[in-house]
């Protein structure tokens, strides 16, 4: 079943069934203020930093679903609605939510009054703007009572939801004209307040929320809504909202248009009051001015969509496939900037309280992004190189405020440093732009500074350093699977298995690391190699050929790449264990770092992964689920079966076996496995899948599970690099290298033509696959015949490239 329907032409999804399985999402703001938005107007607002900066009100797992958020209510005689349908769910005669990228805009129309809400933060700018329209396309004269809500949230976001006792006490605010102040804590230590404006006379307002819903009432039913009246309250304490009142006539083909500003400020602390306790507003009525008409809000969103269509513009697909096409052009790239900029930090499942940057994480989320802006990649590598430590490890997470390593959670999770050589080899090879090595970047934040070159190699040798006993990489608390607790032994309920770290030991090893370390160690020799270091190159190499002998040797399982090896020395992953018999990351990253190409093994492991873990939803994390607590394994056996890293569906490892089989020349078998994740696909099983049709969820529940498909934690996760790097890089197969473009396309039967437009560098190739089902590729450069390898050219350059398969 479908809640919706692409609008490809609009780069939207439009809702038109608002009881949506789970609330669907969309982001607004690029760069300081963010709105996280509903398809029923749900959400809330904060600036840089969700946990520190909260500027609206949201109870996570409220009953009902995302109730809260930025709420119209309308009184159309008697009978009250609100355009997103909620919070009042009111059955309406029309409703749609056009999720846009950047932008969201709700309409809704019930007996004959028709409403209209745009959403959306401008560029540059600190505030959302909503653009509200109502319209009566009736035939009679309307009289139409409006109100407008929002509710603040203290700053600090957990404080806020716990700290009562003190909270309800110190709420306040100023209004004046149609703008409401929020200033709580500004007569102290804040130099920052917010406001919500109204660039029309108001014929009241409200902002204490008690008198404005009524005692006991929810937002579904406030007593001035119901009343057609405004308290024209001041919060002192409780809990101080935003509520403006507008009454109007409407006749027949008459509209009204009000737009509000939801903004943040900041003052000198000089220049804070106007006198006693006053706000000094003179940057919220700037703010204010610069959208008080409608052409400003029009003229701001054309530039927001420009943004949006130039960022997307680097990598453009045309094939017979339309849910390839919006995937690949629209969705799936909108998706990895937002989870750059966001990490792991505020979604619907992400409270915007518990995470920072993760520096695995935001390794990773630059694959994704860098060939669109950048930029903000090479600054971002800056940013976590310079958390690194002297020895080359990292802290597992960094604050964004501070962009200082988070000492309580520490590091000592040893696939971490190797993330960084692939996001700065990604940098490299997509802008050509070595200077990145000679950037000096710090030590744990501080003094000592050291290139990026140097940081790159602390990596490798932090691998070459913790070797186990079978010559593979120690684990240390985990791998890129957190839940994979080698060396944790856990028995208090509630302890974080993330930090606990019982045992010392040097003896659990990561098969998935050695992997890594395969793969990555080579781009680091590589790097080498064109910064004209052959020996560290050559020293690099016999590290990369001794760990190559070690999988050989002690992880090659029969059928499959183990898994890892325990504290004791055990294996795991292995046919010889009883549960978690065989993984997928160790096959992903063996195959995909060129083990066993030659002698069949890799084939066999993606054979074994055809078998044994694949499934119609996705490809599970490993077989059999753990069904029992194991300590020497941790919180993978704490998941029910089926569930998150234990066999579920964990879909940001399901590319690296997308990424093995076309490296196998598996064509078909890619593109099926792409298939089965993409979200535009799911769209049709909306009702099971549950999250949005337009992003990728983390996990889809696994074949062990209660109901297998049903996905969670959608948005932010590494899961939207990695699956437009494996649908671009390996199977459209247009991927960057150290000196051009290499052309290397998986392409399966059904797709037979193709055209993509790739701006690299500077230049623009436009290229065209002629698919005639064989594996022989030809490939023409600007008319000349040419290799794989794309040499590039020049800023500028406009290419011609004709790819054909026969
Ligand atoms: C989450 C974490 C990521 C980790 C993955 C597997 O997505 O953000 O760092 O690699 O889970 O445990
Ligand atoms: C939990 C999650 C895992 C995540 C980790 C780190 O273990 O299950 O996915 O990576 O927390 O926050």
């Amino acid at each position: 079943m479908k809640y919706g329907f692409f609008n490809d032409i609009d780069k939207e999804y439009i809702i038109n069934n608002p009881k949506t399985p789970y609330p669907w999402i969309n982001y607004l703001g690029n760069e300081n203020f963010f709105s996280i938005i509903s398809n029923t107007a749900g959400g809330y607002s904060f600036y840089k930093d969700a946990s520190k900066r909260r500027i609206t009100r949201y109870r996570y797992n409220n009953v009902p679903a995302d109730d809260g958020g930025k709420y119209f209510y309308i009184n159309d005689e008697g009978v009250v609605w609100s355009p997103g349908w909620k919070p009042v769910k009111n059955k309406l005669d029309e409703y749609a939510c056009h999720h846009g990228l950047g932008y969201s805009k709700i309409k809704g129309k019930l007996n004959g009054l028709k409403a209209e809400v745009l959403f959306f933060v401008p560029l540059d700018f600190d505030g959302e703007v909503q653009k509200l329209t109502l319209k009566n396309e009736s035939t009679e004269n309307k009289k139409i009572k409006l109100h407008s809500f929002v509710e603040w949230a203290f700053w600090n976001a957990l404080d806020d939801m716990t700290n009562f006792q003190r909270n309800l006490s110190i709420g306040e605010v100023e209004v004046e004209d149609s703008v409401v102040y929020h200033k709580t804590e500004y007569r102290e230590r804040r130099n920052h307040y917010a406001f919500y404006s109204a660039n029309q006379p108001i014929n009241g307002f409200d902002t204490d929320r008690e008198s404005f819903l009524g005692a006991y009432n929810g937002f579904d039913h406030p007593e001035q809504v119901a009343k057609g009246t405004s308290g024209n309250t001041i919060a002192h304490g409780w809990s101080p909202i935003a509520s403006h009142f507008f009454e109007m006539e409407l006749n027949p083909g008459e509209e009204y248009e009000v737009i509000f500003i939801l903004g943040y400020a900041e003052n000198k602390q000089e220049e804070k009051f106007l006198s006693q306790d006053v706000i000094n507003k003179a940057n919220a009525k700037r703010m204010i001015k610069e959208f008080s008409n409608g052409e400003q809000v029009d003229q701001a969103l054309t530039e927001l969509k420009q943004y949006w269509t130039n960022l997307l513009s680097h990598f453009q697909v045309k094939s017979e496939d339309d849910k390839l096409n919006r995937m690949v052009n629209i969705w799936n790239q909108y998706q990895s900037m937002i989870t750059y900029f966001f990490s792991r930090s505020a979604s619907y499942f992400e409270s915007g309280i518990g995470r920072g940057m993760g520096f695995r994480d935001s390794n990773q989320d630059i694959i994704g992004m860098c060939h669109m802006v950048p930029d903000l990649a090479r600054q971002r590598i800056i940013d976590l190189a310079s958390t690194q430590l002297k020895d080359g490890s990292a802290f597992h997470q960094y604050q964004p405020l501070t962009k200082k390593g988070n000492h309580e959670l520490g590091g000592n999770f040893n696939d971490d440093p190797l993330w960084l050589i692939l996001s700065v080899s990604a940098y490299l090879k997509e802008t050509g732009d070595w200077s990145i090595l000679d950037v000096e970047a710090p030590f744990d934040n501080n003094g000592n500074e050291s290139s990026i070159f140097e940081h790159i190699k602390l990596s490798f040798y932090h691998v070459v350093n913790n070797l186990g006993p079978h010559g593979l990489p120690l684990i240390g608390r985990a791998d890129w699977n957190d839940c994979l607790n080698l060396n944790c032994f856990s028995e208090e309920p509630g302890e974080s298995f993330q930090t606990t770290e019982n045992k010392k030991g040097k003896v659990a090893e990561s098969v998935m690391i050695a992997g890594m370390f395969v793969i990555y160690g080579e781009e680091f020799a590589r790097i080498c190699d064109f910064t004209n270091n052959p020996d560290e190159a050559i020293k690099a190499r016999s590290h990369i050929e001794k760990m190559k002998a070690a999988i050989d040797k002690y992880a090659w399982d029969g059928d499959w790449f183990m898994r890892a090896y325990d504290f004791f020395g055990n294996k795991v992953g292995s046919k010889e264990n009883e549960e978690g018999q065989i993984f997928i990351e160790s096959q992903g990253f063996c195959v995909m770092a060129g083990l066993g190409h030659e002698d069949g093994r890799a084939q066999q492991a993606m054979n074994s992964v055809a078998e044994r873990l694949s499934t119609p939803y996705g490809i599970v994390l490993l077989n059999p689920p753990f069904t029992k607590y194991q300590l020497n394994l941790g919180e993978i056996t704490s998941y029910p079966p089926g569930y998150k890293e234990n066999a579920g569906i964990f879909c940001h490892n399901n590319p690296w076996i997308i990424i093995s089989e076309a490296m196998l020349g598996n064509n078909e078998k890619a593109f099926d496995y792409y298939k089965r994740i993409a979200p535009a696909y799911l769209e049709d099983i909306s009702d099971l899948h549950k999250t949005e049709p337009y992003v990728y969820a983390q996990m889809i529940a696994g074949k062990d599970a209660a109901i297998p498909g049903e996905a969670k934690n959608s948005w932010l996760t590494g899961t939207a690099a990695w699956n437009l790097y494996a649908i671009t890089q390996y199977i459209l197969g247009i991927r960057p290298d150290y000196e051009g473009l290499r052309i290397d396309p998986k392409i399966p039967d059904e797709l037979t033509s193709l055209k993509i437009v790739r701006k690299f560098r500077g230049a623009i190739y436009n290229i065209s696959i002629e698919n005639n089902g064989g594996k022989k590729m030809t490939c023409y450069l600007d008319g000349q015949k040419n290799g794989s390898l794309l040499p590039y050219k020049g800023m500028g350059k406009i290419h011609d490239v004709k790819i054909i398969f026969e």
